[in-house]
């Protein structure tokens, strides 16, 4: 089912980061939750790293209030690089700046209000314009041997289209999720992608179609934008994107990609404990030492 055009390149990615971050209150009181560190580096700063991986060339943040931190993190911190550079101090300096995207390559604008995701992405339908784009919300992380959005460009130059990263979830846990009816009379050559022949935005288990969830990885036509224009409030009383998608399917491809690697959900509590047990095992610096501490850390609870 390969297109025989390639499609329009991906340059361009929306970071969606004007949510409110109730979960983590207080630490969100004045701090937005996208800059909570993962051991050393905040959620954004992966995102923004998979994005780079993946060839995207612009950098788009949808923020609110609050949010000045993540403006600054992608800009130089000319005190802070003074002193390292007195002191001599190369590493660091590199690490609060050699990684900086190019000057006029990151954007920022502003959703005064929360009203969702769709709402979040349609903020940003000047700055994206008439061509396709990702979104790639921080708080969902994925640990994955090639980069998330990555691996979905490779199934986006297959079958072109809109592309949402997907994985399965327990039954009992669709209600938190938009998730796929799988179009199953549709096959194609790589068992990772499937076709969607309908969106759900957080259906209860017995409503769900399947439990294969979207999560925080999206390829975006632009026609999509139209759609959000006349979006009305849905689940939650948000604008939802999953709505606006879901409106699409009929009149160009909509396609779930089974990703490889494994999510984070950072937005939860325990989904953000998880990551930074993980993360920091994956370094081979702190590994050794952060296995020692938790089998302590588990005796001392009481746990084997
Ligand atoms: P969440 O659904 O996790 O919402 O948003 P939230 O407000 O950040 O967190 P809680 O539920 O209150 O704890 C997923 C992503 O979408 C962005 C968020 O910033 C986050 O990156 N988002 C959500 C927006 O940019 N605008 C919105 O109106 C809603």
């Amino acid at each position: 089912m390969s297109q025989t055009r390639s499609p329009m390149k991906v340059r361009k990615a929306v970071f969606p980061v004007g949510g409110l971050g109730t979960r983590f209150l207080p630490a969100t009181k004045s701090m937005p939750k996208e800059m909570l560190p993962v051991v050393d580096k905040p959620l954004i700063h992966y995102a923004f790293e998979e994005a780079k991986a993946a060839g995207i060339e612009q950098f788009i943040f949808v923020t609110g209030r609050n949010k000045h931190a993540i403006e600054d993190h992608f800009d130089h911190s000319y005190e802070l690089q003074s002193t390292l550079s007195q002191k001599n101090k190369k590493k660091e300096l590199e690490l609060t700046s050699n990684w900086l995207p190019k000057a006029g390559n990151v954007s920022f604008t502003r959703q005064q209000e929360p009203m969702g995701l769709g709402h979040a992405v349609w903020c940003a339908r000047h700055l994206i314009g008439n061509e396709p784009f990702a979104v790639i919300l921080a708080d969902d992380m994925v640990l994955s041997k090639q980069p998330c959005l990555k691996q979905m460009i490779e199934a986006y130059d297959d079958v072109g289209g809109n592309i949402l990263g997907v994985m399965d979830v327990p039954l009992e846990k669709t209600s938190s999720y938009g998730i796929v009816d799988i179009d199953k009379s549709a096959k194609n050559k790589d068992k990772r992608i499937v076709k969607a022949k309908g969106l759900v935005e957080k259906p209860a288990p017995a409503d769900a179609p399947s439990t294969l969830s979207i999560i925080g990885r999206y390829i975006l036509q632009p026609d999509v934008f139209s759609i959000l224009d006349k979006q009305k409030p849905g689940a939650g009383g948000e604008i939802q994107l999953t709505d606006a998608i879901c409106s699409m399917i009929g009149k160009q491809g909509v396609h779930g990609y089974r990703f490889e690697g494994v999510r984070y959900d950072c937005g939860s509590l325990v989904g953000f404990v998880a990551a930074n047990v993980a993360y920091s095992l994956e370094r081979t610096e702190t590994r050794e030492r952060v296995v020692d501490e938790l089998k302590e850390v588990f005796k001392r609870a009481g746990l084997k």
